[in-house]
């Protein structure tokens, strides 16, 4: 079976804004006659980057950890997905540390990307999604940091950040759920990205 999108809940408790965007992202793509995997990435542990460039030679640039935790599974998700979306709220300006312990592993993907990976250089570009929160009502650069580090890192997955959906003022669990212009807005994102596969074919 063809791989499905995946979808990243990336906030560190269950059941609040994004486990809600998830489920509202997925709702959009099921209306459009799709499916989706969903995982809970804020619950996952990952070893983190040591920093030893031991992947720049290793062969498949592959990680000294990429046994001892569940991350080199995700990015050969990531590899395979047709689109990927992340739904995370914003933690002191930026992506919360699972997500970001996440993204330094990857590191090993900057080295097969720069370097000379058959496995990179075969990918086509692929969309990626995202929908971030903060509680602040207000802040120009608040998302900017995490939108910065997504699309750095997925870029080097073949994958191309579209422009994310943002929500300032959403700060208690319940707030995305209770403001339905704007669960609608998550579900017709989510619609789009699985109309936007179709029409490529
Ligand atoms: C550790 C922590 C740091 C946070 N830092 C920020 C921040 O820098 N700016 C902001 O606007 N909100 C911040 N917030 C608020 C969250 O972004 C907000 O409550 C969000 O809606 C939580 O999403 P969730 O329900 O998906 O976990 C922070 C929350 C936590 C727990």
């Amino acid at each position: 079976m063809k791989q499905l999108p995946v979808i990243f809940k990336c906030s560190h408790h269950r059941n609040g804004n994004s486990d809600h965007a998830a489920a509202l992202f997925l709702q959009g793509i099921r209306a459009a006659g799709g499916a989706a995997e969903i995982i809970n990435l804020g619950d996952m542990d990952f070893e983190h980057c040591i920093g030893c460039l031991k992947c720049r030679t290793a062969a498949d640039n592959r990680c000294i950890f990429a046994e001892k935790d569940g991350a080199q599974e995700l990015y050969d998700k990531i590899i395979s997905a047709p689109f990927t979306f992340f739904a995370s709220p914003i933690y002191f300006y930026h992506l919360p540390s699972r997500l970001k312990t996440f993204i330094d592993r990857g590191q090993w993907a900057f080295e097969a990307a720069t370097g000379n990976s058959a496995v990179m250089d075969g990918l086509c570009a692929r969309p990626a999604y995202a929908c971030l929160f903060a509680g602040r009502p207000k802040g120009e650069k608040l998302f900017e940091g995490a939108e910065l580090s997504l699309k750095f890192f997925l870029r080097f997955f073949k994958a191309e950040l579209k422009p994310s959906m943002v929500f300032r003022g959403i700060d208690e669990p319940q707030d995305l759920k209770n403001d339905q212009k704007k669960c609608a807005q998550v579900i017709e994102y989510g619609l789009n990205a699985w109309q936007k596969l179709e029409d490529n074919g």
